[in-house]
């Protein structure tokens, strides 16, 4: 480890708990080919290279071809992250995918990862908490693990986002991307792994990020189709604002719980949706620049799977090294929120 002083409290530890800790054994993602740049909206909506970069930081996305499904870049990602970790597919107990774009309504875009994967023993469901996913997914995972119910848990984030943007919507349509992130899930002696996780939910605003139609409240039909309600609609000024409270609450509930202070934390790692939200969360929790794990600028937001993508990012060149504690922290549509920290 280099910057952290290896000296906090393991909440779960400290409440008596008998079973087993959580570590993540390795990570993986998966982005599509092809990149969609800022000049490549300029053409569809009336946007600008300058409106998208002052306002989100957002530089360029990718986009899954029209045959690639969620869980194909989900079964990817998950391969990426089994190879590194050894894991077969025949030792996977259990899949998770957080995803708000699963392939269809049901069955769960989990068993088609299954199959993809050759995952024949694993359990599999989908878990929906959008931008947070991820990290609702981590905890809801390592419980399994901590219970001695499972030995391997693989926990994926993944989206085609793209399948419910509005490409009418300027509002909504630069801001979104494709791509997937996987996490192998395991007891490791000789590590604390995930110390905790902070989840939490407002259901009172279900209202600013949601896709109305389709669902039992608009069961799919022609006037859905007409009034544009299969697509992706936010209120992206209020969205900022509840972002930007959530993130900050919830990672300093987490650093509190863990006794934890902030320059303790060795790479934070926000969710990817605004540049200008990652800075406002930054700066409420007085972290230095150097701490903070960034890539929207080549993905933009891809919902539940930002974070652990953005995780692989920071592993693969080098910014956590085995021992670092790792802050997780996220919003999305729900509402819901969370925040987890790692000893990785
Ligand atoms: N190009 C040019 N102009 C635009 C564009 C665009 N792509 N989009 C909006 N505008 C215009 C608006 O029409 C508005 O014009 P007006 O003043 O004439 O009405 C103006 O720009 C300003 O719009 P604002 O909404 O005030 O812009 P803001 O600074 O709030 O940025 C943004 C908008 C980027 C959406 C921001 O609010 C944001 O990032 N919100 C949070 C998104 C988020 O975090 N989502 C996470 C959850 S997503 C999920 O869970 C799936």
């Amino acid at each position: 480890m280099s910057n952290a002083t290896k000296s906090f409290r393991n909440p779960r530890a400290a409440h008596g708990f008998k079973g087993r800790t959580c570590s993540i054994a390795a990570v993986g993602s998966y982005l599509p080919e092809r990149v969609v740049t800022n000049a490549d909206l300029e053409k569809i909506v009336e946007t600008s290279d300058e409106w998208i970069t002052s306002r989100t930081g957002i530089k360029e996305r990718r986009m899954a071809a029209a045959h690639e499904m969620t869980s194909d870049l989900g079964a990817k990602a998950a391969l990426r992250a089994m190879e590194k970790a050894g894991v077969t597919p025949d030792q996977i107990d259990l899949i998770i995918v957080a995803t708000i774009t699963p392939d269809m309504p049901f069955p769960a875009t989990a068993c088609l990862v299954q199959e993809k994967i050759g995952a024949r023993r694993a359990a599999a469901f989908d878990l929906e908490a959008a931008c947070s996913g991820f990290i609702y997914a981590l905890e809801v995972g390592q419980q399994f693990i901590m219970s001695h119910t499972y030995n391997t848990v693989l926990v994926i984030g993944a989206e085609k986002l793209t399948s419910i943007i509005d490409w009418q919507d300027r509002n909504t349509c630069v801001l979104f991307g494709d791509g997937a992130g996987a996490a192998i899930l395991q007891h490791r002696p000789d590590a604390h792994g995930l110390l905790t996780a902070c989840m939490g939910a407002d259901g009172s605003k279900c209202q600013l990020i949601a896709m109305p139609g389709g669902g039992s409240a608009n069961p799919a039909s022609v006037n859905t189709v007409h009034s544009r309600m299969h697509y992706l609609k936010m209120d992206g000024k209020e969205t900022f604002k509840n972002a930007v409270t959530a993130m900050n609450t919830a990672a300093k509930e987490a650093l509190r719980r863990c006794e934890l202070t902030i320059s303790q934390i060795k790479c934070v790692i926000p969710h990817q949706a605004n540049q200008r939200i990652v800075d406002a969360v930054g700066d409420r929790l007085g972290v230095t620049p150097e701490q903070v794990f960034v890539n929207l600028h080549k993905y933009g937001n891809t919902s539940a799977a930002s974070v652990v993508i953005a995780l692989d990012e920071a592993v693969t060149e080098g910014r956590i090294q085995r021992g670092d504690l790792v802050l997780l922290v996220a919003f999305g549509a729900g509402l819901t929120w969370g925040a987890a920290i790692i000893e990785w």
